[in-house]
């Protein structure tokens, strides 16, 4: 069978644990975890402060982290195999990737002014990277709880996602905005966080075990958010703001227009369908939530669906294997829903199956990817988990 299940919390504690204790000869003094998401429905919303429906998933970023007396930081990605040395003192330019995470994170952290002692750390992370899974954000809450945890800094949670949105900003260039990074920091167990990002309000809505699975499906195309046309997508609704502002007064927001306004506009203008998804996946969040209450499935199925139509014709924002994905899902048994999620032009769908039909949806998708495409797809089966976590080490 070619499903990737899970790991637990526990294993990774354990795996940062021991890694942390084979480079330093030490213990960690604790180990950080933050994990990645699945987005349920409410996609490329956030940025202009519509609806979402995400859960942290039980994949995990760690970070293991211990004092040292003198000014020096050691940090080593076990993941990409490399570290970086440094002293507190250095003003360090980031050379490789990781590292402009991991330094733009010490940067925001450091105008907080805590920084006397410096800190041997080692992060592990089993979060698939690329795949629209928030690895990135997962990276970044688990290295600033890490160390807010060391230096005793007195952030509120929402803070902390806000600075690592600040770092994706000023030192990755995306101005994309607080899904990832609000799933992983502040999701609860065996829930959804319903969030209502122009209010700045969270709801957790329960996700009922048993009867319904979350299967992930990679389109193998890697899924590179920064230059892409998602920033495209971030000046496109700007634009229809600005031009909504100008047809319809008294707009200050994009959520003040109903799909019916907005279809009294003549336009071809690229804008209008950028807006009609914002307007209509908003609506799709509410319903969803609701059929998910009401444990009502097909609904909810059927509305993934149409969020992926919505994605694919007027966002633009699929690509040719998610779409094949989605269609293929769609003919095999036990799927009720399937749609592409996250930032999107490749990356994987998520996709909503049966408990018990789940052996055969694997088999089926990977029968028809492997037509296709002659590999196999990678395939994974998350379960709904709470946000990041800092646990004190014991032995
Ligand atoms: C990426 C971004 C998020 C969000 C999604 C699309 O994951 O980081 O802020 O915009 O894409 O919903």
């Amino acid at each position: 069978m070619n499903l990737e299940e899970t790991d637990n919390k526990e294993n990774m504690l354990q795996q940062a644990g021991a890694l942390f204790l084979r480079r330093f000869g030490r213990q960690p003094a604790h180990i950080s975890l933050a994990p990645g998401r699945i987005n349920l429905i409410g996609e490329h919303t956030d940025y202009n402060g519509g609806l979402s429906l995400p859960s942290a998933i039980n994949r995990w970023i760690a970070t293991a982290m211990a004092p040292r007396k003198d000014r020096m930081v050691i940090i080593r990605s076990e993941n990409f195999d490399q570290e970086l040395a440094f002293s507190l003192n250095d003003n360090l330019k980031p050379r490789r990737h990781w590292e402009k995470y991991v330094l733009g994170i010490l940067e925001v952290f450091a105008h907080i002014g805590n920084e006397d002692m410096g800190f041997d750390a080692l992060i592990v992370g089993n979060v698939p990277l690329g795949a629209g899974l928030s690895s990135s954000a997962a990276l970044e809450i688990s290295l600033l709880n890490s160390l807010q945890y060391h230096y005793q800094a007195e952030l509120t949670k929402m803070k902390v996602c806000k600075m690592c949105q600040t770092v994706e900003i000023y030192k990755l260039g995306l101005r994309s905005g607080l899904l990832d990074q609000w799933a992983s920091q502040l999701s609860h167990k065996e829930s959804a966080l319903f969030i209502d990002f122009f209010q700045g309000k969270i709801e957790p809505v329960a996700l009922p075990a048993g009867e319904i699975s979350w299967v992930v499906v990679h389109s193998g195309v890697e899924r590179k958010l920064a230059g892409s046309r998602y920033m495209d997508r971030v000046e496109e609704t700007l634009m229809g703001l600005n031009e909504l502002k100008l047809r319809l007064p008294g707009t200050s927001h994009l959520r003040d227009i109903s799909l019916e306004q907005l279809e009294t506009i003549r336009t071809q203008a690229v804008w209008k369908s950028r807006v009609r998804h914002f307007i209509t996946e908003n609506e799709r969040v509410i319903e969803f939530r609701k059929s998910l209450t009401q444990s009502d499935f097909r609904r909810a199925g059927e509305l993934m669906l149409s969020s992926h139509d919505s994605l694919k014709e007027d966002y633009q924002v699929s690509c040719a294997e998610l779409d094949f994905l989605v269609e293929a899902a769609q003919t095999v048994e036990g799927c009720l829903g399937s749609r592409m999620m996250g930032g999107g032009f490749g990356g994987c769908t998520l996709n909503l199956v049966q408990n018990e039909k789940t052996g055969e949806f694997t088999k089926g998708i990977t029968r028809l990817f492997q037509e296709k495409f002659s590999k196999n797809p990678k395939i994974f089966k998350f379960f709904p988990e709470s946000g990041a976590q800092v646990f004190p080490f014991q032995d």
